[in-house]
């Protein structure tokens, strides 16, 4: 999309402006991964229940998934609930997947105006049912538009999805000399897209947290202590422009030509 066209629903003089005025279209990361953390850390700095964090969250990610489809990312993955976050108390969980049916509720209509394409990765079958009946929904009415890929990744784990796949494989009677790399990834959840060339994490935490472990290999890695509910068209053109900044070796000595997908 051209610049003049971003610049037209950025405010103008606004610090958006001038960062969209330093990313290079031409060579957007395909592919954004967010692990959205902090939503506890926002409301307990305002006296607040960790579930107000999760409710004002939401706010970032309409915002994320519109800016990323505007900007033109073809792929978008957001870290909403990992395999690990059933540890936290019940009223919890249980608001996240409220928040969550809520949001599919009321954001079908953009999803659609804005030509993306939603997917669930990761256990949905030990989710609630009202909950797989919502992503159920979400993933049929998108599934033929053909703009941003956004995944959702829901009953999450890393391992598991590489465990998942190794059992498709079994299953499938693979042998030995027949696997490699491209047979694997062929049955992760993100089978078929690119691997993220940008990985966000919010609220200033260094690690990964069991996140698309095996897609993440050459990924570049942003960490901002930016709360998540905070998180906004401005940060992730920040993210944007210091991954561009980047030399992407890949292992060699030479930064690599094309930064997009470039293995
Ligand atoms: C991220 O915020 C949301 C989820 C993990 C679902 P947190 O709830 O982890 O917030 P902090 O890390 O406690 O601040
Ligand atoms: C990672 O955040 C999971 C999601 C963003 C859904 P956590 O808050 O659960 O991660 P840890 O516990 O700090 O590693
Ligand atoms: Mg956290």
């Amino acid at each position: 999309m051209p610049l003049e066209q971003i610049l037209e629903w950025i405010p103008p003089g606004s610090p958006d402006a001038a960062l969209a005025r330093e990313v290079d279209f031409a060579r957007l990361p395909a592919h954004v991964a967010i692990i959205m953390d902090g939503n506890g850390r926002w409301a307990a700095k305002r006296h607040l229940p960790r579930v107000e964090g999760h409710r004002a969250g939401i706010d970032a990610v309409r915002d994320a998934v519109e800016t990323s489809a505007r900007l033109g990312i073809s792929v978008l993955t957001l870290y909403a609930f990992s395999m690990e976050n059933w540890k936290r108390p019940r009223a919890e969980v249980s608001t996240l997947m409220t928040l969550l049916k809520r949001y599919l509720r009321l954001e079908l209509a953009t999803l659609l105006r804005n030509d993306i394409r939603f997917k669930v990765i990761g256990r949905p079958d030990e989710l609630a049912a009202d909950v797989r009946r919502e992503l159920a929904r979400a993933t049929e009415r998108t599934a033929g538009n053909s703009g941003m890929q956004f995944n959702i990744a829901l009953n999450y784990g890393g391992r598991a999805e590489i465990v998942d796949a190794a059992r498709q494989l079994i299953e499938s009677g693979v042998t030995a000399a027949e696997l490699d790399e491209n047979r694997l990834a062929s049955c992760l959840y993100t089978a078929g897209q690119p691997d993220p060339d940008l990985l966000i994490r919010t609220s200033g935490e260094m690690r990964v947290s069991n996140f698309l472990l095996w897609q993440i290999a050459y990924a570049e890695i942003w960490v901002t202590d930016t709360l998540w509910p905070d998180f906004r068209c401005r940060h992730l053109l920040e993210a944007i422009v210091a991954y561009q900044k980047r030399d992407r070796r890949y292992g060699g000595i030479e930064p690599a030509r094309h930064t997009s997908g470039a293995r």
